[in-house]
């Protein structure tokens, strides 16, 4: 007997040596004695059953063990059992994750939740937003990470110092940003003060700014600087393109060798583009899914289109034609000079509205969605879209109330599936809830409630021109702590490709 229980414990004592994490997990009562006694901490407010939460904890916990030789404390909390603590960080959705600096300086980590770039993240924090350099220090930042932006200033010229440290407050997430006073060490790097170098691993090495400072000019030049000649869309870079404010083309081919085969033959016309266009191979056998969103065929690659991120207009290049330096200059050129039509995705216009949910797509959405004398409550969903499909039936019943009511010419309850149609709206999540009151089509109000019929109701009559209320039929249905916890989420194609396994999209 005395074995069994010894040996029983060996393997306890096994496992927890198998599980041992760099994650600490904290209570109410231990929680602000460690924020204070840790210069930089990142914690993760998370609830067992949230299964974002879930996706994150191998990567969170891969980054604990890199950024512990660091000295960067990564911390989790499981709000079902410390709701105080977390209602004090006013923790809404989980999982939320957030730096400590001490109690009084918190912000929310605004990175990716994959282990590389919340490592990247974190040390980047942990550095002050520009760090003073040396001829010794230097090389070392340098390898800091892929692209670091340094600042050789003479030691008396305050105004540039200032407006380098603006730049580097506002980008600091991004980059890591230095400076040196030591003319000797600007010599040797080839500058003359005042003057930016941005460091990167990639293409020519570095990228030199002699400008007058100026905060918009060295954001601009920053930003242009550290986005590879040809880089690579995949989801830890997507959202920099989607947010860099100029077009993205897309170079989709399977094979690697393709995709540098054609990267070769393009790279002259991504160097006269530079700073107008961003130019990025994608894989095509990870992500064609993402090719149907560009209006391109999914089954036909190499494949090249144009991406205008900010009017989010698609210009696919025809799949038929081959893709040479000569036809995608060509074509590149049309677009620059507006020349080339956007394409439009949509669904044929239903005969028949079958259901009191008006169905619509891209080319009946300005008729119907526009129409100045009506209050339009558009949902837009996907169909793969799981928060979607447990709104469908509540969103149809909505529909119902009005058609049978007074408001029946005034209100229209419709959907439209974005993932199908083109529509001008930037659709971050699904399902997207938006009302486009009557006369003040240009006044889009986006709900945030929680996807209740009576919330929906209400929002309708404090946002619609025509204050129309209607009466639930049904009691109010009880929503689980569990559901009221996570604010009505959203889910976007790379979270439900997460969890479901079945996508592959970005
Ligand atoms: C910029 O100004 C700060 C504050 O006065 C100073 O500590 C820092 O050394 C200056 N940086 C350079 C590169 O001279």
């Amino acid at each position: 007997m005395h074995t069994v229980y010894n040996f029983a414990l060996g393997l306890l004592a096994a496992a927890a040596v198998a599980t041992a994490s760099d994650v600490e997990q904290l209570k109410k009562d231990n929680f602000e004695e460690y924020v204070k006694a840790n210069d930089i901490v990142l914690a993760e407010f998370f609830a067992p059953w949230c299964g974002h939460c879930k996706a994150l904890a191998p990567e969170y916990e891969e980054a604990a063990t890199s950024l512990k030789e660091k000295d960067i404390k990564l911390v989790k909390v499981d709000c079902t059992e410390e709701s105080d603590l977390c209602q004090q960080f006013g923790v809404e959705g989980y999982p939320t994750l957030k730096v400590f600096r001490g109690l009084d300086n918190v912000s929310p980590y605004k990175g990716q939740r994959k282990a590389a770039a919340i490592t990247s993240y974190m040390i980047k924090q942990s550095l002050p937003s520009v760090s003073l350099l040396t001829s010794e220090t230097l090389e070392d930042f340098k390898k800091a990470d892929k692209v670091v932006v340094v600042a050789y200033i003479d030691a008396t010229d305050k105004a540039s110092n200032e407006t380098f440290g603006k730049v580097a407050d506002k980008l600091r997430d991004t980059f890591p940003f230095g400076a040196s006073n030591d003319a000797a060490l600007a010599e040797v790097e080839g500058v003359k003060v005042p003057a930016i170098v941005v460091y990167k691993e990639f293409d020519e090495g570095k990228t030199v700014f002699t400008d007058k400072f100026d905060v918009e000019a060295i954001e601009k030049f920053t930003k242009i600087a550290a986005t590879p000649l040809i880089g690579e869309v995949g989801p830890e870079t997507y959202a920099d393109y989607m947010a860099a404010g100029i077009p993205l083309a897309y170079i989709f081919a399977e094979t690697a060798e393709e995709r540098k085969e054609l990267s070769d033959a393009i790279k002259p016309i991504a160097e006269a583009q530079r700073g107008v266009i961003n130019f990025a191979t994608i894989d095509a056998k990870a992500f064609g899914g993402h090719a149907p969103n560009l209006n391109l065929k999914a089954d036909k690659f190499p494949a090249f289109a144009i991406q205008e991120t900010v009017k989010n207009q698609k210009f696919p290049y025809d799949q038929d034609k081959e893709i040479t330096h000569d036809s995608i200059k060509a074509f590149v050129d049309d677009f620059v000079s507006g020349a080339v039509e956007p394409s439009i995705k949509s669904e044929p216009i239903p005969e028949t509205q079958e259901g009191p949910v008006t169905v619509i797509v891209a080319k009946n959405y300005n008729d119907i969605v526009l129409d100045e004398a009506k209050d339009v409550l558009v949902e837009f969903y996907a169909p793969w879209c799981g928060h979607c499909k447990a709104l469908a039936p509540k969103y149809e019943e909505l529909a119902g109330l009005y058609a049978k009511s007074e408001f029946k010419d005034q209100v229209v309850i419709a959907k439209v599936d974005a993932t199908a149609n083109d529509v001008p709206d930037e659709i971050q999540g699904f399902p997207t809830i938006k009302l486009y009151p009557a006369g003040a089509k240009d006044k889009a109000v986006t709900y945030s409630g929680s996807r209740t019929i009576e919330d929906l109701i209400k929002f309708i009559a404090e946002n619609g021109k025509y204050k129309a209320s209607v009466v639930e039929e049904t009691a109010e249905e009880e929503v689980s702590a569990a559901e009221a916890a996570t604010e009505a989420p959203t889910e976007t194609a790379e979270e439900a490709a997460k969890e479901t396994d079945e996508h592959d999209e970005l």
